[in-house]
């Protein structure tokens, strides 16, 4: 993959990589369609990695349906699909990982404790190993992104990290590959997370700008439905993730919550014309 890449750029071609983990949806189609506008080379990563996964989570039972995967990205005409088994990835001897500090910690860090480790661990390897001017990324993964962003800094590395505004199904629900989790019961009653957080959007433009206010918006309109367990809620900066003392356009509201055990995250830019 490196070799193919370095050539690309010793042509001139201009890379874009789009990192994934399979289980492709509307949401990556989107991510690889600003990629094809935006670079000679569209390079799409399909790896579940490991480190990312805490011990009780899903990484056993992650979808892989990977003939489909590459029926679809053939059908979007990109470059290279680099799909690496694990050991070539992380082999014996591979020992060094990414700290990626206090912002890992918080929100989603919180309830996935190395979460962030392993996914900056990973995202350098890649980006090494696929050479991209730009990089791709879902901003439904909000603290994801801030994270990588901070990786980019921290480490100098030559790659501009864009943000794709987050895909929806017409009930509102952010699509992500863990919805095939949910049951039917459950399903319906998943689109009242971006209900909430677009009315608290809606109340931030009609003037609130009240943090904590715009929290306890959210937090109401998820406990009238029966069934979804809060995990957080959180007006914050979208580089400190800190709560500003007055909210802005631009900062982030960010929701996580429990449908049985299906952990669901949403977010909304605040002052953002798109809700
Ligand atoms: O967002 C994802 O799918 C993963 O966290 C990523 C960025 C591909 C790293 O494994």
């Amino acid at each position: 993959m490196q070799e193919q890449a370095v050539a690309w750029r010793h042509a001139g071609d201009e890379i874009g990589v789009v990192p994934t983990m399979g289980a492709l949806h509307a949401g990556h189609d989107s991510l690889v369609a600003r990629a094809r506008r935006e670079n000679q080379r569209v390079i799409v990563t399909v790896f579940v990695n490991p480190a990312q996964f805490g011990p009780n989570e899903d990484f056993a039972r992650y979808p892989r349906p990977f003939d489909q995967d590459r029926a679809r990205l053939e059908a979007l005409g990109v470059d290279a699909i680099f799909h690496p088994a694990v050991d070539q990835i992380y082999p014996p001897a591979f020992k060094t990982r990414v700290d990626p500090g206090p912002l890992a910690e918080v929100l989603e860090g919180k309830s996935r404790p190395g979460h962030f480790a392993g996914v900056l661990t990973v995202v350098l390897k890649l980006f090494n190993l696929t050479q991209p001017k730009r990089a791709y990324f879902g901003q439904k993964d909000f603290q994801q992104v801030v994270l990588v962003r901070q990786l980019v800094r921290d480490f100098g590395l030559p790659v501009r990290i864009v943000a794709v505004p987050t895909v929806r199904h017409t009930d509102g629900l952010a699509i992500s590959s863990r919805n095939a989790y949910l049951d039917p019961g459950q399903r319906q009653l998943a689109p009242a997370v971006h209900h909430a957080i677009t009315e608290a959007a809606h109340g931030f433009a009609g003037g609130e700008t009240d943090p904590v206010r715009l929290e306890a918006l959210t937090r109401e309109r998820l406990a009238a439905t029966p069934g979804l367990v809060l995990d957080y809620v959180a007006v914050v900066d979208d580089t400190t993730l800190s709560r500003p003392a007055h909210a802005i356009p631009g900062n982030v509201l960010a929701v996580a919550v429990k449908l049985g055990s299906i952990r669901l995250i949403d977010n909304v830019v605040l002052g953002a014309e798109r809700l």
